[in-house]
């Protein structure tokens, strides 16, 4: 088990679509744990490989946000689907610290994955928990919350994000 370091704002990695997991190996296995280890330790509530710098479909959440360790586990290739009224929760992201802001986001949501083992698995959630699958499956496509906030409140944290990922150009 190791503790991975995380990808911060302004790495190129965060902002590509990341690729099908096809193959259920032991190294995919060993990510996973290290993923779990890694978020419990920031300490996070979810995180997408492409934040440790590998850029394929999976991520990892904890279904208690925060509440209870031991009951993380990994969706692969996840499929999600929104439903509900869109309700607004402050979000933060591993890979922007420092930056929390409101983010419009329905509030259900209904997911097919596979498990870490290539099973086909399905799980509906809603509250926290659909939230985090939310901003951890946006990840899987490049987007970060910082997209989804509104134009008022981006243009305000306009200096802070510049200045994250200047500091990440100096850092690679
Ligand atoms: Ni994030």
């Amino acid at each position: 088990m190791a503790l991975l370091p995380i990808r911060i704002y302004g790495d190129p990695v965060l902002r590509r679509v990341a690729e099908p997991v096809r193959e259920f190996t032991p190294e995919l296995r060993t990510l996973a744990t290290d993923m779990i280890e890694t978020m419990y330790a920031e300490p996070g509530v979810g995180l997408a490989a492409p934040q440790v710098g590998v850029s394929i479909r999976m991520i990892v959440i904890d279904p208690t946000a925060g509440d209870e360790k031991g009951k993380a586990f990994a969706l692969i290739n996840p499929v999600v689907t929104r439903s509900g009224e869109h309700v607004v929760i402050e979000e933060g992201c591993l890979s922007v610290p420092d930056i929390r802001a409101d983010v419009v986001r329905p509030e259900r949501v209904s997911v097919d994955y596979q498990t870490i083992a290539g099973e086909p698995a399905h799980l509906d959630a809603d509250d926290m928990v659909a939230r985090i699958i939310q901003h951890e499956y946006d990840h899987l496509d490049g987007i970060l919350f910082v997209d989804r906030i509104s134009p008022v409140r981006r243009q305000l944290l306009r200096k802070q994000l510049k200045a994250l990922a200047k500091s990440q150009g100096k850092r690679s």
